[in-house]
């Protein structure tokens, strides 16, 4: 048996503009995904987070987690590879659903554990282009590429400023002094997550079409009046986000943490007004923390509607925010949201 390990991560900003060829500033984080994998006579996966085993044929979708493991194999698959059956036992200390990405975890380490294991000679470009087409094609959700990037081309103590257009990127240090970066986990995902997801992204294709342009990169702001006021509330969004992703980086090099502070409020902002991908819990969450002492940012992370909230504020500020906040909300939601502490990890190995 063989163990590999994937992070989760968090993206300092650069929200829903990966699958629109703009920028992003993720870090992985030091929660995991493990998997062990072991020769087998039949596919095999059990996971000990889901307490649960599960013999299945090649190729066989259900619907649920074990989607992500077969998505793998099939998308290795396609690429030419052959894969043998296996047990694969999966184990986590990162949370689900809370927007952190236990899904790309769960892809990569999977992923990287194969391409180990079977000598598959993967790079490990080809393993984050694997683990996206096993989610797009195999799972069905139509994401975009920072979560496996970010997992698998982690560095601790360093931000990933990826420019999602042609896969450049930087390693950013964090650098963060007095400051930290920690996550209120909302403890809701709504439902509606994964299907307005995908319809955000069609929306943004209409954009494109309507524009008769081929990338959001040769978008202006001039050229937004010629849509359709819904639409141009998205297009706006992700200009000024990507925007927002160059002032952080400037910001992050030059410790101006006030501003970094204020773009990541920005960012809610136009997330909840211009994207809609926020949700009544997550603005409760956002606007307790604004204005208070210490804490200089917060927004909502990942895919939208429900999750997490990224705060960033001085060391020791948030956990006394998060400890009046957890009353409060749960008085409102019947929820305990949850204080999650992070610190910047490396990726899968
Ligand atoms: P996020 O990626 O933000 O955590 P998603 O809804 O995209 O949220 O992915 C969560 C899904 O990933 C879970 O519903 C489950 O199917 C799968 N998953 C994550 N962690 C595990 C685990 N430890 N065991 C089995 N499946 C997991
Ligand atoms: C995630 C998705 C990412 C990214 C993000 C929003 O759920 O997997 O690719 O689009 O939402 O920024």
């Amino acid at each position: 048996m063989t163990k590999f390990r994937s992070p989760g991560r968090v993206n300092i900003i650069g929200e829903h503009t990966d699958y629109n060829n703009g920028f992003v500033l993720p870090f992985a984080i030091d929660k995991y995904i493990e998997v062990d994998v072991s020769s087998s006579n039949e596919f095999v996966f059990v996971s000990h987070t889901m307490n649960e085993t599960v013999g299945l044929k090649k190729y066989e979708k259900l619907g649920k987690w074990t989607d992500y493991l077969m998505g793998v194999i099939w998308a290795i698959e396609k690429s030419g590879c052959e894969v043998k059956p296996v047990r694969i036992d999966v184990s986590s200390t990162l949370p689900l659903g809370a927007g952190l990405s236990s899904s790309a975890a769960l892809e990569t380490a999977v992923a990287y554990g194969l391409n180990s294991v079977m000598n598959l000679n993967l790079s490990k470009k080809q393993i984050v282009d694997v683990c996206v087409r096993a989610e797009r094609e195999f799972v069905g959700v139509q994401c975009g590429i920072m979560d496996q990037f970010t997992v698998v081309f982690g560095k601790k103590d360093h931000a990933i400023f990826l420019d999602t257009f042609n896969l450049s990127y930087e390693y950013v240090p964090l650098n963060l002094g007095e400051y930290e970066f920690a996550l209120i986990d909302s403890n809701t995902k709504h439902e509606l997550s994964s299907s307005e997801y995908n319809k955000r992204r069609e929306e943004c294709e209409r954009i494109l079409k309507a524009l008769h342009k081929n990338s959001f990169r040769e978008i202006t702001y001039e050229d937004l009046n010629q849509l359709e006021p819904a639409l141009r509330k998205r297009a706006r969004h992700v200009l000024d986000e990507n925007k927002r992703v160059n002032m952080a980086v400037r910001a992050l090099k030059k410790s101006e943490m006030f501003l970094l502070g204020n773009l990541l409020y920005e960012s809610h902002v136009s997330l909840r007004d211009l994207y809609e991908v926020s949700c009544e819990e997550i603005d409760f969450i956002v606007g307790f923390l604004r204005g208070r002492l210490g804490i200089l940012g917060a927004r909502i992370v990942g895919g939208g509607f429900g999750g997490s909230v990224l705060v960033f504020g001085r060391k020791g500020c948030i956990e006394e925010a998060y400890h009046e906040l957890r009353d409060r909300y749960y008085k409102m939601f019947g929820i305990t949201p949850e204080l999650i502490h992070i610190k910047s990890d490396c990726g899968v190995h």
